[in-house]
């Protein structure tokens, strides 16, 4: 198969290395990729945004198969592009895509479903807007109704966070248009979860659950990023509770994202709170996680090449999942720059991947790096996801941790609590 891979992440890095090891494969292009992806794929000079550039490129080449890895082109309609030229695309279009794009129309389709989720209304009005949060009372959360690269919820531990969230939104505007809509919603009490589905558009199966660590510092402290770490497999969604989601939140959302004419090919990711009262929606994503992404590739033991095809060419999907089923655990610490999620630079010289590489169960997925002058260097706030497995958590987690010790770039922070919580309870068993 000759495979074109689309995006620059760390989750793109963890594709492109498991795609690379498919016999399947022939050819792997990655655009534009990132140095670790080369690796594995001849990187493209095309951006993400130029999809005249990649459908071109896709047909010229007879490419079988084109794999979107980030949300911006899917809500932009690349998948929708690229179709029209007949080309088998993983990624939902840009109506489908919409359940992340939009979270005032992700709710709202919940709501008119029947699909368990927070309370909420969706405002433009600053006024309105804080006469509900006295409603609901705190804490409360603050959603920007487009994308905001997982900065967009703010949760408010008080009324005077609340009012000066929806300032930050409806008045100043600090989210651009992304804020000029905002979700205002109830907040959840729970362990959070990441869970995939993969869709072709005829069938749905489950995929894997990982947990995400989405705060900057230890112990869910700090502002909120686009993930610190991530491990799988996640105790709480075992298989039972998998099944569950599946009947009460998969399947109704991809039957009614179906019934509205934007049938789902692509993975599904619903962010999950598994309350007292079951699991709820947090919220949900049109792709696959980062760094969730980067455990579950780790971890999966069977080709993803033929699901991934079958996904795209909307056949049957098989029904049972053998291809998750590994006794392993595997698990992501992110690198940051310094300053991150705020301000940080870039192009500094980064050291020690391969003596990482070296500790056995590692890998170092790229995400935000660039080459100068030949040297590996910095190039954006998550660098490098030092991903581990192991026989059990534990193990996986001190391999990961001696792999991040390894490596060193000026200003480098991470977290030193990556599945702590899950370990606690299993030695606590
Ligand atoms: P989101 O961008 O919607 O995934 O929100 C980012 C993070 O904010 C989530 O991963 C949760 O940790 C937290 N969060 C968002 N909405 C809620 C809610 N309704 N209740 C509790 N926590 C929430
Ligand atoms: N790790 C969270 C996300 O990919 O949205």
């Amino acid at each position: 198969m000759r495979i074109l891979l689309v995006g620059s992440g760390g989750r793109e890095h963890a594709l492109a290395w498991k795609i690379a090891q498919s016999p399947l494969v022939e050819h792997l292009w990655a655009a534009p990729g990132n140095p670790g992806i080369a690796k594995h794929a001849r990187c493209l000079d095309l951006t993400l945004d130029d999809a005249d550039g990649l459908a071109g490129f896709a047909t010229g080449h007879d490419v079988d198969l084109v794999v979107v890895g980030p949300e911006m082109p899917l809500v932009a309609g690349l998948a929708d592009r690229l179709r029209e030229r007949g080309l088998a695309v993983f990624g939902p279009g840009a109506r489908a895509a919409a359940i992340e794009g939009s979270k005032a129309f992700a709710k709202d389709l919940m709501a008119r479903h029947g699909i368990p989720t927070a309370r909420f209304r969706t405002f433009g009005d600053p006024v309105a807007a804080r006469r509900f949060c006295r409603e609901l009372g705190a804490p409360c959360v603050v959603k920007t109704d487009g994308l905001a690269a997982g900065k967009g919820a703010i949760v408010c531990a008080t009324l005077a966070e609340a009012d000066a969230a929806i300032a930050q939104c409806l008045e100043r505007r600090e989210f651009g248009s992304a804020g000029a809509s905002i979700v205002i919603e109830e907040f959840m009490h729970g362990e959070e979860a990441s869970f995939f589905a993969l869709s072709s558009g005829v069938s749905v199966v489950p995929l894997a659950a990982a947990q995400d660590h989405k705060t900057v510092f230890d112990d869910d402290r700090g502002p909120n990023t686009g993930g610190m770490g991530a491990y799988t497999p996640v105790r709480a969604l075992d298989a039972a509770m998998q099944a569950r989601v599946m009947r009460e939140i998969v399947e109704p959302t991809l039957v009614a994202l179906a019934a509205e004419g934007a049938a789902y090919q692509g993975v599904l990711y619903a962010g999950l709170m598994l309350t007292k009262e079951g699991p709820k929606v947090v919220e949900f994503n049109c792709r696959f996680g980062d760094p969730e992404c980067q455990v579950i590739m780790a971890r999966m033991a069977d080709d993803l090449v033929p699901l991934l095809a079958a996904v795209a060419r909307g056949d049957r999907l098989p029904a049972s999942t053998p291809w998750t089923v590994t006794g392993r655990a595997a698990v992501c610490v992110a690198l940051a720059s310094g300053g991150y999620p705020g301000r940080y630079t870039t192009g500094v010289d980064i050291t020690g991947l391969l003596e990482a590489e070296a500790v056995p169960g590692v890998h170092v997925f790229h995400a935000g790096t660039g080459r100068h002058e030949g040297r590996l260097v910095t190039a954006g706030g998550r660098v490098l996801g030092v991903t581990a497995v192991g026989d059990d958590l534990a193990i996986a987690v001190d391999r990961a941790y001696a792999g991040v010790k390894r490596i060193h770039f000026e200003g480098m922070h991470y977290r030193t609590d990556i599945a702590r919580r899950a370990l606690g309870e299993a030695r606590a068993r």
